[in-house]
């Protein structure tokens, strides 16, 4: 194909399509999201058939996306370039088993997209995801505010629904995060969560057939969703790749929005120099800023246990 560029368009990169980079693709074709798409795949041949698989779908979905199988130069000038690559659990793994493994594979897949002189927005899927969003900063040396890992946005929207479901509102009313490690120590922010602006709290005492006792299961079934879903069937991807797209339209579409991707604190909720999901206004620069919520101090204790979790797992991973 030839990729000489006429004027300026987006262009994003996805490298890794297994399971979940191919649903990302197909996520971002149907959205019209970017108008380049380039897939890179250690297997040739899987990638080539995906990009012309999709391409073939073009003439039914509302996009412009031109999407073909590339390398590494593609991402010389590339606004994204999103990581899907690595191993993914197997049923009983737990996120952060996976860090050695897929540490080697990012080291890899960095240098050589930086000595594409990619100067972009790097956005990583691969778990633990924390980890690899900090690694893929380091390995880089990109401004850390361009390096951004899909975090907890699919825990975040999996706990949107459940509570959207319980109460009959739609989701996009329901305000409430989790934060933390996208993993086991992850936590609800229950103090600041609402109902259209109503706290959850409040809200639950004035609603016939809802309980105060029904919360914390609620909170459990969005931290152990991706082990019931590999349980049923082997692994987790389309509800990543709609984060990961919703992700990308932030980005390229300057929007602002506010997502709780996994981003660099520096001294926010007591935390430094580590990557978690917070609350985060993302943009074209990548991280706007980091909004700071009021939590209480079961909160803060579950948020520090976290923060250390994570600590403890990459400190020895990245020496
Ligand atoms: C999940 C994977 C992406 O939570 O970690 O589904």
């Amino acid at each position: 194909m030839n990729t000489t560029r006429k004027e300026k368009v987006n262009r994003v990169v996805l490298i890794g399509a297994g399971l979940v980079g191919s649903s990302y693709a197909f996520a971002l074709i149907n959205q019209a999201v970017t108008q380049e798409l380039v897939i890179i795949d250690l297997d040739k041949e899987k990638a080539m058939g995906d990009a012309m698989d999709l391409n073939h779908g073009k003439a039914f979905s509302p996009s412009y996306t031109n999407t073909w199988y590339g390398d590494y130069n593609d991402c010389s000038d590339a606004d994204i370039v999103c990581i899907c690559a690595g191993a993914n659990q197997k049923p009983g793994e737990t996120r952060l088993d996976l860090v050695e493994k897929n540490m080697k594979i990012f080291k890899g897949i960095v240098g050589d997209v930086m000595d594409s002189g990619f100067d972009g927005i790097f956005l990583i899927a691969t778990n633990p995801v924390d980890i690899l969003t900090q690694a893929t900063q380091v390995f880089s040396g990109l401004p850390k505010e361009r390096v951004i890992g899909s975090g907890t946005t699919l825990d975040t929207a999996r706990f949107r629904f459940l509570l959207s479901d319980y109460f009959n509102v739609a989701t996009q009313n329901v305000h409430a995060y989790i934060i933390g490690e996208h993993g086991d120590t992850e936590l609800p922010v229950w103090s600041n969560a609402t109902i259209g602006g109503v706290p959850i709290s409040n809200y639950i005492d004035t609603k016939e057939g809802c309980h105060q006792e029904d919360l914390d299961p609620i909170f459990e079934n969005v931290r152990d969703a991706a082990y019931q879903i590999i349980q049923k069937k082997g692994a987790t991807h389309y509800g990543i790749a709609m984060s990961l797209v919703r992700v990308t339209k932030a980005i390229l579409g300057n929007e602002n929005s506010i997502l709780t991707v996994s981003s660099y604190l520096n001294g926010e909720y007591g935390a430094t120099d580590v990557y978690a999901g917070v609350p985060t206004i993302v943009n074209r620069q990548g991280v706007r800023e980091v909004l700071e919520m009021r939590l209480t101090d079961k909160e803060q204790q579950q948020f520090d246990h976290s923060i250390e979790t994570l600590k403890n797992t990459m400190n020895p991973a990245l020496e």
